[in-house]
């Protein structure tokens, strides 16, 4: 999170710098089944953002010590290309990659029924191909929907979303620049159907109104994105119906 900065991040229409409105989303693209070898698979765009996720599992967990008798374990593991970013990346985990691997984990654990998977691990490889600014929900929101690829039992699906404060004002899903340059920023996720709040981050500072707003706001979105997760998956599923007699096309 940038500090103060005389760079203007909205301007005097209210637009932001890359035409939207507060409340407005980058845009979003999802495509389900991607990967042929693993179990569930799905690509995401959102905005400059471009992340890979596999699924693996429910499998046997290995080494045996990390098998939970009474629940699977979900293994998460955020990983940036080295050509993802700006200034070339060192490849491997750092801290913050594996912060993002332990916070995403633990979001997708509340929604998946674990119990059903006693000793067994899923694995969920997140691959950042390009990054700009918003990669941990945006590789949350896909890994849920690579899950349910996966044919894995959950609640509903994780939905992530951001919203932060530029100019001192509070709009939704910063993008790189307003990421650099702004004064704060709050990735959160929710469960739409029972209304969890299963990840919660903040970078920089909001009053107690900015950050009711900033939950406001992100909240009302994933209503929106968790749409669009379904919509993937159904256009997973339509492609692979047979065709009826009389649809075929010549
Ligand atoms: O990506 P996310 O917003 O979840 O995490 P962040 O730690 O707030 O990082 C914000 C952005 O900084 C990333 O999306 C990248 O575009 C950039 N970044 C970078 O350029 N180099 C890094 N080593 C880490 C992050």
């Amino acid at each position: 999170m940038g500090t103060q900065s005389d760079i203007k991040l909205i301007n005097e229409e209210g637009l932001r710098n890359d035409g939207r409105k507060f409340n407005e989303l980058r845009p979003i693209r999802i495509e389900v089944g991607v990967l042929n070898r693993a179990d569930g698979s799905a690509y995401i765009e959102w905005g400059g953002n471009k992340v890979l996720v596999a699924v693996y599992g429910p499998r046997e967990a290995f080494p045996k010590h990390t098998q939970n008798p009474s629940r699977a374990i979900i293994n998460a593991r955020y990983n940036m290309a080295a050509f993802s970013v700006d200034e070339r990346k060192r490849p491997g985990p750092d801290r913050r990659a594996i912060e993002i691997s332990k916070v995403i984990s633990e979001a997708l654990e509340v929604a998946v029924f674990t119990e059903q998977f006693p000793r067994t691990s899923i694995d969920v490889y997140i691959e950042v191909l390009q990054a700009d600014a918003g990669t941990r929900i945006a590789g949350l929101t896909a890994a849920s929907v690579a899950l349910v690829d996966a044919g894995i039992p959950m609640k509903d699906m994780v939905v992530g979303c951001a919203a932060g404060k530029i100019d001192g004002k509070v709009v939704l899903d910063l993008n790189k620049e307003e990421d650099n340059f702004g004064q704060a920023d709050l990735p959160m996720a929710i469960i739409p159907r029972t209304d969890e709040i299963v990840l919660l981050q903040m970078d920089g500072n909001f009053s107690r109104e900015e950050l009711e707003q900033a939950v406001e706001l992100s909240k009302k979105a994933a209503t929106y994105i968790s749409n669009l997760q379904r919509e993937a998956l159904m256009a997973k599923y339509k492609s692979q119906e047979p065709e009826k007699e009389g649809e075929r096309s010549e």
